[in-house]
């Protein structure tokens, strides 16, 4: 059984980010024929990531630390992932996702910023301890229409290189 856990780093609930985010997740469980996918949404959780003492916080990190497959989206702040997520992944020690695959994902405005997502975001997650075996994805504003068909075809060519680590 393969579980499918999403992070979305947009500070607002119910972003675009988040509806990339829930698609693939949904798209890749097909392949794995496991359990639905758990989230994590930042925007839920606000300013409280900062807080050490946090239960709601301190689950959603054991949710994370549980994943099989982690799906992390955030919208492209100033050329890279967002405050909110940075802070929440601050919560997770170095080499804390050993065994993990991780798939970042970016939406944004700007093509000249694709780059973001393998340039930022995967060394993020390759020091918390997690395999990223296939390129980020960078989804730009005006390609968001047509991502369930785009996250359809990802999965069914992507979804084993996630369990082979
Ligand atoms: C504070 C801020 C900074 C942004 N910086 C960038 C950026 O550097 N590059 C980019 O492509 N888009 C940038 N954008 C645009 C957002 O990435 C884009 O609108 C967002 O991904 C939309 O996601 P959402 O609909 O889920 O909020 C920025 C937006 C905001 C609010």
């Amino acid at each position: 059984m393969t579980q499918i856990v999403t992070v979305i780093g947009n500070p607002r609930p119910e972003s675009r980010t988040h509806a990339l985010a829930r698609t693939l997740a949904t798209a890749l469980a097909a392949e794995f024929s496991g359990p639905p996918a758990q989230e994590v949404d930042l925007a839920l959780l606000g300013p409280r990531v900062l807080d050490y003492e946090d239960a709601g916080v301190a689950a959603a990190v054991e949710r994370v630390l549980a994943a099989d497959v982690l799906l992390v989206a955030s919208p492209t702040y100033k050329a890279t992932y967002s405050g909110l997520l940075k802070a929440f992944l601050d919560r997770l020690g170095t080499g804390s996702l050993a065994g993990t695959a991780a798939v970042p994902i970016l939406l944004g405005g700007a093509p000249n910023h694709l780059l973001a997502v393998d340039v930022h975001f995967t060394p993020l997650l390759l020091e918390l301890g997690a395999f990223v075996p296939r390129r980020g994805l960078f989804v730009l504003e005006s390609q968001v229409e047509g991502f369930a068909a785009f996250a359809g075809e990802w999965s069914a060519s992507h979804a084993q290189a996630l369990l082979a680590g």
